[in-house]
């Protein structure tokens, strides 16, 4: 089996979907692993040590791909342009990436035109036996972390307590806004930071995690939110009662706020707008807010992907790929990840590709087999 690692054309990408550790492991394998020369150079791993961890390099993404079985990717490929990732994929070949899926229903199409079978990573139950290949956690924990750095660089103050000889500088107050695996790794960097943290989210559940991190735990307080939560641990769309009651909390916190961070994701869907420009207008001029959500819409409706806005004084920023700012660990955890996944796939005899529908994790994240779409979400009529 040939697996084969491209280097990443999309504008900002700086991650790359294999290490010379995850290399190794797949040699170990029984696979070939081809890498396109530089992929690793966003991630500082240069080639010669693919190299040394058994990878063959390859000069471009054509020969990389050529007899490729398994193709591995950040981001799903480019279908036009100076390089067609997609036209020069074998028929028959396993596509394992982020690929968007449920939002670019276009591209799944082309990738069942070109007979590819390809594997949306981004759908991957949240299983116990998945954890390990959860792609979204991996990196939404990273985007957390480093969406309340970027706000410190952008904020004009200092985050903790300090008492010197020419003054005390008082303590900044980080707000968190929706507390997944994104929000809890903000909490905590801004604790770590020294700052008086709040957060707030729709379901019930994360009051404990919250106040675990020692942050304080804002939030609506009804009927509704003992249904907040699906059976797969996301949140639902709220009503129009409960998002007025929540529109009022939130107005009442944020004046009070130095730093927004706001990380609020319903599947599927535009995310839920939480900072109105009535809202932002009341912040303290010099205060930041940082929107993860800018991609799917904006929690914040001022935002604008990979902008810095300026609204009477309060910079809104709306960064779509934190995870590549961090470019070597987060291309660790996803290569990790995409190893995780793809070691089941491999039949232990022959060393081939065997793909089982009826796995759950498969089924889950199939979208594309035999030039059909194959996903339950995804199929004509879905
Ligand atoms: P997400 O990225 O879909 O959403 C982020 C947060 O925004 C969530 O906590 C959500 O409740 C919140 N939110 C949505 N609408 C909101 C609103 N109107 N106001 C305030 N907050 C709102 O969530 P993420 O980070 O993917 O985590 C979702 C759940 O999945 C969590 O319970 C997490 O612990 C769980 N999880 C389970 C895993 C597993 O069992 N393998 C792996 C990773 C996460």
């Amino acid at each position: 089996m040939q697996i084969a690692v491209l280097k990443e054309r999309r504008p900002g990408e700086a991650r790359v979907a294999a290490t010379p550790d995850t290399v190794k492991k797949l040699v170990a394998l029984g696979a070939t692993v081809t890498i396109e020369a530089g992929a690793g150079a966003g991630s500082s791993i240069p080639d010669a040590r693919y190299k040394d961890a058994g990878a063959t390099i390859a000069p471009d993404a054509a020969s990389a791909l050529k007899d490729a079985d398994v193709v591995f990717k950040v981001q799903r490929p480019l279908r036009d342009g100076a390089v067609n990732e997609l036209a020069l994929m074998k028929k028959g070949a396993a596509l394992i990436s982020a690929l968007g899926a449920l939002q670019n229903k276009d591209d799944v199409a082309a990738y069942a035109a070109a007979g590819i079978t390809a594997f949306a990573m981004e759908l991957v139950p949240r299983i116990t036996r998945a954890q390990s290949m959860d792609i979204l956690s991996s990196q939404a924990n990273l985007a957390g972390y480093r969406a309340v750095l970027e706000a410190t660089h952008i904020y004009g103050r200092v985050l903790p307590m300090m008492m010197t000889a020419a003054g005390t500088v008082a303590p900044a107050r980080v707000f968190i806004m929706g507390v997944g695996v994104a929000g809890l790794q903000a909490i905590a960097t801004a604790r770590r930071l020294g700052a008086i943290v709040s957060a707030t989210d729709v379901r019930p559940a994360t009051k404990e995690q919250v106040e675990s991190l020692g942050a304080k735990f804002v939030m609506v307080d009804d009927d509704e939110t003992k249904q907040a939560e699906t059976s797969g641990g996301y949140a639902r769309e709220m009503s129009d009662e409960y998002k007025r009651k929540q529109a009022a909390l939130i107005a009442e916190t944020i004046t009070k706020q130095d730093i927004v961070i706001t990380t609020a994701l319903i599947p599927g869907r535009k995310a839920p707008v939480l900072v109105s420009e009535e809202m932002v207008r009341t912040m303290k001029p010099g205060s930041v807010i940082v929107d993860l959500a800018v991609e799917a819409g904006g929690n914040c409706p001022l935002s604008k992907p990979d902008e810095i806005v300026d609204v009477g004084g309060v910079k809104i920023a709306g960064y779509t790929n934190l995870p590549s700012r961090i470019a070597e660990d987060a291309s660790a955890l996803y290569s990790k990840n995409l190893l995780a996944f793809l070691t089941p796939l491999i039949d232990k005899e022959t060393k081939a590709l065997k793909i089982d529908a009826a796995d759950e994790i498969v089924a889950g994240t199939l979208v594309t087999q035999g030039g059909q779409i194959v996903h339950p979400s995804l199929k004509a009529g879905a």
